[in-house]
């Protein structure tokens, strides 16, 4: 079965409710940033992490979870099938004792395209699943068919009934032997957590190694899953009958902290971040060191520190290669760094979104295809008013309003609030000039 999702990087206003708060960011720029600043929870990890819960009747609680509204939907989602749900300040317990429901309706999903992954703890715990999909602004098509050919092979079948994908394995999943077309971090994590209630092995090749899936596996095993291989791309997963609760603290947002991390060269100041593990923004340092940038870490931080000097060119890739979800913020501060560099997509079409408003900016990008290239120029930015058009995006404009000479006004920032915890609150501790307002 064929089907299309938004996604992290796309997002549809749908009808008037959700988003009346349309906040934006006014930013003066051309301030260096400096000082210190602290990770907060990654919001990919804890997408997963918090469905993980379906997986069990006890009670799991959570810290360090980001205040996000992606969170926010998947607690929504998981009280909608019966969750009680505590909150507190980044940290939630979830306890699903029994499944009242097994649905997750229209009006969430279309908001999330990781709703998909209630599909696998919902089929390996309740036998059946109805997931919605969301119709009608497919910007950049992002299939869900490794998720469900994967769960196929696993014994589950299934139809699309308007507009859901309606699973079912009456006899329970069962192992299997499981081959990616691509590596795809959704999938893979799906697949783990059906897998862990499974009867029997299962073997998932040419899996996804993305850290975030390490996180989402070692809760597994701390709930009681029988899982070997994290972070190589074959996992191995014994079936077990039960998992029980646990405390689990989410791994730091190794894509809020490249952000926050630029915005110190971006700036021609000095950045940072604590409370991180270097080794995961390995591909991301290594490109700002190739462009002049002077990146240093220790056992829990990492800093940087100098505008670059030499052009580089990139390109996105599945880890431990350079994040998708850093493309965007790359890209801003290399259009002021002098000579020409070249940015490839390969994992999302339609991930350049941000050009035309960088460009508005000051910025000189052209598009060929999945390669941008970008002739960079000190000081290229000066203020002007644009507009977020999905979450990284979103990133690349703040940045290159801390930048610019002049205001900047970064409209529909709801795009940033669904991935970046307070990030005008981080930024204002080191030094930026930037406010939140109604618009
Ligand atoms: C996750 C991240 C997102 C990040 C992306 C790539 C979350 C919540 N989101 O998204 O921020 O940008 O990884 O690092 O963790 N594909 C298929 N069929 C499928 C699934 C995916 O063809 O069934 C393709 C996609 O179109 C894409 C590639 O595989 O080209 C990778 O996508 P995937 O890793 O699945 O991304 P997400 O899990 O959606």
């Amino acid at each position: 079965m064929q089907t299309w999702l938004e996604g992290d990087a796309f997002y549809c206003y749908v009808g008037n409710k959700g988003f009346e708060d349309m906040d934006k960011l006014e930013i003066e720029g051309g301030v260096p940033l400096n000082g210190d600043v602290e990770a907060g929870g990654s919001k990919n990890a804890s997408l997963p992490i918090l469905f993980a819960s379906i997986l069990t009747s006890e009670k799991i609680e959570f810290t360090r979870l980001p205040d996000l509204k992606d969170v926010s939907t998947t607690l929504e989602l998981l009280r909608g099938i019966g969750a009680r749900t505590e909150l507190g300040k980044n940290s939630a317990s979830v306890e699903i004792s029994s499944l009242a429901s097994t649905e997750a309706p229209y009006d969430l999903v279309r908001t999330m395209r990781a709703s998909i992954l209630m599909l696998g703890p919902l089929l390996a715990r309740a036998r059946k699943a109805k997931v919605s999909l969301p119709g009608g602004c497919a910007i950049g098509a992002r299939p869900v068919d490794l998720h469900l050919s994967g769960l196929e092979k696993m014994g589950a079948t299934f139809r699309l009934e308007d507009g859901y994908v309606i699973g079912e394995c009456p006899n329970g999943l069962r192992g299997a032997k499981i081959s990616s077309r691509v590596p795809s971090v959704g999938a893979t994590e799906n697949l783990l957590m059906a897998a862990s209630l499974a009867e029997g092995e299962t073997i998932l090749e040419n899996a996804a190694r993305e850290p975030e899936i390490v996180d989402l596996a070692k809760m597994l095993r701390a709930m009681g899953a029988n899982i070997s291989g994290e972070g190589s791309s074959e996992l191995r997963i014994r079936g077990v009958s039960s998992l029980r609760g646990v405390n689990w603290r989410v791994m730091f947002d190794r894509i809020e902290a490249g952000t926050l991390l630029l915005a110190g060269p971006i700036t021609g100041g000095k950045v940072c971040v604590r409370g991180v593990d270097a080794e995961c923004l390995d591909a991301f340092s290594k490109k700002l060191m190739e462009c002049g940038v002077r990146v240093t870490a220790g056992s829990d931080w990492i800093a940087a520190e100098g505008m670059g000097e030499r052009p580089i060119s990139f390109s996105t890739a599945p880890y431990p290669d350079y994040p998708t979800d850093l493309q965007a913020q790359l890209m801003a501060f290399l259009a002021q760094v002098p000579g020409e560099s070249v940015a490839e997509e390969t994992i999302f079409e339609n991930r350049f979104m941000h050009i035309p408003e960088l460009n508005r900016m000051g910025a000189s990008i052209r598009i060929e295809g999945a390669r941008a290239i970008i002739a960079g120029r000190r000081d290229c930015f000066g203020g002007a008013t644009v507009m977020a058009t999905d979450l990284r995006a979103s990133a690349s404009l703040v940045l290159a309003g801390l930048s610019a000479r002049g205001t900047t006004n970064v409209r529909r920032i709801y795009h940033l609030d669904r991935g970046y915890e307070s990030l005008e609150k981080k930024l204002s501790r080191l030094g930026a000039q930037i406010l939140r307002k109604a618009e």
